[in-house]
C-alpha cells in the first residue's frame, strides 16, 4: 500500500455511496434542501454520517446529544441509529439553520421536539441549561455525544461532554479535530494561532477518558476526528 493509491479516493468513495452507505431519499432531501436556503455545504460526507450512526446503534445510546446541527443532515443519521428507541438533542446557534434542520428532520419522519429536539442558541450557554436541567430530573444525561460546531471550543465542549455524559462506556466524537489540530499550527508548518488549544494534549491527560484521533481521507477532503469513552 503506497500514497499513490490515495488518488483513487473520490473513486472509491462513490463505490462505497453506491453500495453499503443506502443513504435515503430523507438525506438526498436534506442536504438539497439545505443547499436551497443557503446554508453552507459543509455537513458530514454519507460515509461519515453512516458511521456515526453505526457508533450510535455499537452503544445501544438512548439520548443523543449533538453540538452544531446545521441543516439536520447528521442528525438525521444520529437518529436513525438510535433505531426508535431514543431521542437526539442538538444544539444550533443560527436560527435560519435551526428552521431549516426542523424542515429536514421532519421530511425524515421524525418528531420533532419528541424524537430530535433543536435548541437554539450558544453552545456554551446552552450546555449550561442542559446540567440545570438534568439536576433538576426534567432531562437525562447523553450516552453519545457528537461535536460539530465552532472549532475553537473543541476542548470547552469535549469537557460539557464528559460532564453531561451518563458515565462509563459513552462516547464522544470530535468531528474535524485533525483540520483544527493542523490549521491552528498545533503540529505541521502553519503558524501557530496565539489561544490555540491542544486537544489531544488535553484529552490525554483526562483522567475522565480513554480516546484516539483518527485521520481520515475521502473525496473531497483529509481530516479526522477525535473519539474517545468515558472511563
Ligand atoms: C459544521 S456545521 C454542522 C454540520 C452538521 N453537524 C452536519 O454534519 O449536518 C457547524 C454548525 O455549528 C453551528 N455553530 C457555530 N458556532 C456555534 C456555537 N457556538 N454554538 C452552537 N452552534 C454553533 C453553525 O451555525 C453550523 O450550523
Amino acid at each position: 500500500m503506497s500514497l499513490k493509491h490515495i488518488e483513487a479516493r473520490a473513486e472509491l468513495e462513490s463505490h462505497i455511496e453506491a453500495n453499503i452507505i443506502h443513504s435515503e431519499q430523507a438525506h438526498t432531501h436534506a442536504y438539497e434542501n439545505s443547499t436551497k436556503n443557503g446554508l453552507p455545504i459543509i455537513a458530514v460526507s454519507p460515509v461519515q454520517g453512516k458511521f456515526t450512526s453505526l457508533l450510535v446503534a455499537l452503544r445501544g445510546a438512548r439520548n443523543v446529544l449533538e453540538i452544531g446541527t446545521l441543516g439536520g443532515y447528521s442528525g438525521i443519521w444520529l437518529a436513525r441509529g438510535l433505531q426508535g428507541k431514543g431521542k437526539l438533542t442538538s444544539i444550533e446557534l443560527d436560527a435560519h439553520h435551526r428552521d431549516v434542520a426542523i424542515e429536514n428532520l421532519q421530511y425524515a419522519g421524525l418528531k420533532v421536539p419528541e424524537d430530535v429536539e433543536v435548541l437554539l442558541g450558544a453552545g456554551l450557554d446552552v450546555l449550561p441549561k442542559l446540567e440545570e436541567e438534568i439536576v433538576q430530573g426534567k432531562r437525562e444525561k447523553f450516552d453519545f455525544v457528537f461535536i460539530d460546531a465552532d472549532w475553537k471550543n473543541q476542548w470547552n465542549y469535549f469537557d460539557w461532554a464528559v460532564k453531561l455524559s451518563k458515565g462509563p462506556g459513552c462516547a464522544i466524537y470530535v468531528d474535524n479535530a485533525v483540520k483544527q489540530m493542523l490549521e491552528s499550527g498545533i503540529v505541521g508548518d502553519q503558524e501557530r494561532v496565539d489561544d490555540a488549544t491542544d486537544l489531544v494534549a488535553k484529552v490525554g491527560a483526562d483522567p475522565r477518558v480513554e480516546a484516539t484521533m483518527l485521520q481520515t481521507v475521502g473525496a473531497k477532503s483529509y481530516d479526522g476526528f477525535l473519539l474517545a469513552v468515558v472511563k
